[in-house]
């Protein structure tokens, strides 16, 4: 009896671990860093990616309607350009006619990117209005991510649109953490097992 009631708080503990306060949202391609596994790690750096991630510089082309938003109160886009299919806007409205390989210079011109665009249509990846948890566990799903598995993921923050976030042209404020410290969080969240805050 004694033994039994023992090994039921041990299966109960090992059950109610880690995974009631920080979910652990599965990455795809992710089978070799079973051993490095923290949630508690994982869910700090991720806190830190989330000001990144919901800071103008990101969150304007990551909104939850179809038009991008503008400057740090994040403002609907002047003349209400719109996603489209593929992102790049509709008929005569389209992103690369006013946004050029690189930023224009001066103040209030249009910021640049030879892949200016908003996520396609299929697939809006949208961080604005989204808590920690459920940005978390997009970012995480492959199903909702751009089918972006962990090399990819890692890759992402490396990507040059992204690096356009602490280079945005004049007058434009940067994002809290700098892009070294990125990175670092942003790798740190994902090798610790990309765990999801409980809210
Ligand atoms: C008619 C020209 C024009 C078109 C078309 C256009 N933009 Fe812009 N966009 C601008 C200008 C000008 C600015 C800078 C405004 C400012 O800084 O006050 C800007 C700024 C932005 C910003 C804000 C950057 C920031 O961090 O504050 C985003 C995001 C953006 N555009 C996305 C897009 C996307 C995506 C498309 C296509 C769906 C698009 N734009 C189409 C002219 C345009
Ligand atoms: C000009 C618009 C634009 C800006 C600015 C931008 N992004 Fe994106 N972002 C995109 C597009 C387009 C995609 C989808 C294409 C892809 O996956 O490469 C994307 C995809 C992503 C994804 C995968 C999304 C998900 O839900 O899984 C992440 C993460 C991301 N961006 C982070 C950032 C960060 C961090 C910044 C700011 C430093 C930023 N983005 C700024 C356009 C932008």
């Amino acid at each position: 009896m004694v033994i039994l009631a023992l090994l039921v708080s041990i299966v109960a503990g090992a059950i109610s671990g880690p995974a009631r306060k920080a979910s652990h949202a599965r990455i795809a391609g992710d089978e070799e860093t079973e051993l490095l596994k923290d949630s508690a790690r994982s869910v700090a750096a991720f806190k830190e990616v989330y000001k990144v991630l919901m800071h103008p510089r990101c969150m304007n082309c990551h909104p939850a309607g179809d038009v991008p938003l503008q400057n740090d109160d994040s403002h609907l886009h002047a003349m209400l350009p719109r996603r489209g299919n593929g992102g790049h806007g509709v008929y005569a409205m389209k992103c690369a006619n006013c946004h050029q390989p690189t930023n224009t210079p001066g103040l209030r011109t249009p910021p640049g990117n030879p892949k200016w665009a908003l996520p396609p249509a299929d697939m809006k990846m949208v961080f604005q209005n989204k808590n920690p948890r459920e940005l978390a566990l997009q970012i995480m799903d492959y199903k909702s991510n751009g089918h972006k598995n962990k090399a990819q993921l890692i890759e992402h923050a490396r990507d040059t649109l992204v690096k356009w976030g602490w280079d945005p042209g004049e007058g434009r404020s940067l994002p809290p953490l700098n892009y070294q410290e990125f990175v670092a969080a942003w790798d740190t969240w994902i090798n610790t097992g990309g765990y999801a805050p409980a809210r």
